[in-house]
């Protein structure tokens, strides 16, 4: 698939980049764009070359949304078509995803960036659910995803009133996982994601899978879920490495099986 919206590339250290890029739209989510995105995202998925998958924008805006010029007629079924909504190659990709964000991550964008694994924040990075100022609320994850990482009180202020997150508040209320100066974000992400992509694939994996579950299961759940991937995990190569590199004072080597 030829990408118009997005610049796609495999950089050294096993990171896929993904680059939003429709500046002039201050990289709104049209349904073109974000059909594009998921090819992407399941195309590095497959990739066994990629560790992990880095998304971002431009250092002015991660995304100010989904595409208003574009739903602004359109209809509930038509809408219903939109991938949009539940980032549905996101949501199934085995590999980490780190949204390296600066400027606007709004609306959609918010929603995007918390869809992923982990966030890296520029500065300058303003985080907010403006819908309601459009007579809407979020559609693709603001009111589920938002309260679990920042709490009640403070998603229905965002939510509600359209209450914005500096880079600086989204880091004290947990919605990223560090604030870096401008110049240095998207290195600051690279730099991240080539230590994830470094670390033994398959426990990589099993962790990220188990983490995510918790977001939909019952404490016990969650803990028998952990317990079985802990368990299948000493079945890998990598396990019996890890361990005889630690006894061995050595730096291990991951095969990935
Ligand atoms: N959709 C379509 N076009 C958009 C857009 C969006 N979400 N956001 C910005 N643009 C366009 C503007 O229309 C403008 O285009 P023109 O030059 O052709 O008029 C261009 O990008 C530049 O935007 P501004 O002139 O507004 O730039 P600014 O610096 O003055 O303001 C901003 C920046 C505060 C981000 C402002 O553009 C803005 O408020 N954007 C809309 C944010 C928003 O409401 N997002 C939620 C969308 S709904 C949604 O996402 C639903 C969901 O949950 C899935």
């Amino acid at each position: 698939m030829a990408y118009e919206n997005i610049l796609v590339e495999k950089l050294e250290g096993r990171v896929g980049l993904i680059r939003l890029n429709r500046p002039r739209a201050l990289n709104a989510l049209s349904s073109a764009l974000v059909r594009e995105l998921m090819d992407a995202l399941r195309a590095l998925n497959a990739d066994d070359e990629v560790g992990c998958i880095v998304i971002t924008g431009s250092e002015r805006v991660f995304a100010a949304g989904a595409d208003i010029k574009e739903m602004s007629t359109a209809t509930p079924v038509e809408m219903l078509a939109v991938d949009l909504l539940d980032w549905d190659a996101l949501r199934k990709a085995k590999k980490p995803v780190i949204a390296a964000v600066s400027g606007w991550a709004l609306g959609g964008g918010c929603e995007l960036a918390m869809a992923c694994d982990m966030i890296v924040a520029s500065e300058t990075a303003t985080f907010g659910q403006p819908e309601i100022n459009l007579g809407i609320i979020p559609g693709a994850g603001g009111t589920q995803r938002l309260i679990r990482a920042v709490g009640k009180a403070l998603a229905m202020e965002m939510i509600l009133n359209a209450r914005n997150l500096s880079a600086e508040e989204a880091y004290q209320f947990g919605l990223v996982n560090r604030v870096v100066p401008a110049e240095s974000y998207l290195d600051e992400a690279l730099t991240l994601a080539r230590e994830i992509a470094a670390r033994a694939p398959v426990a990589v994996r099993l962790a990220k899978e188990a983490v995510n579950k918790a977001y939909e299961m019952t404490l016990a759940e969650g803990l028998a879920y952990e317990q079985r991937a802990f368990f299948l995990l000493f079945s890998t190569e990598d396990q019996r490495e890890g361990m005889q590199a630690f006894m061995e004072k050595r730096k291990p080597e991951w095969k990935g099986r």
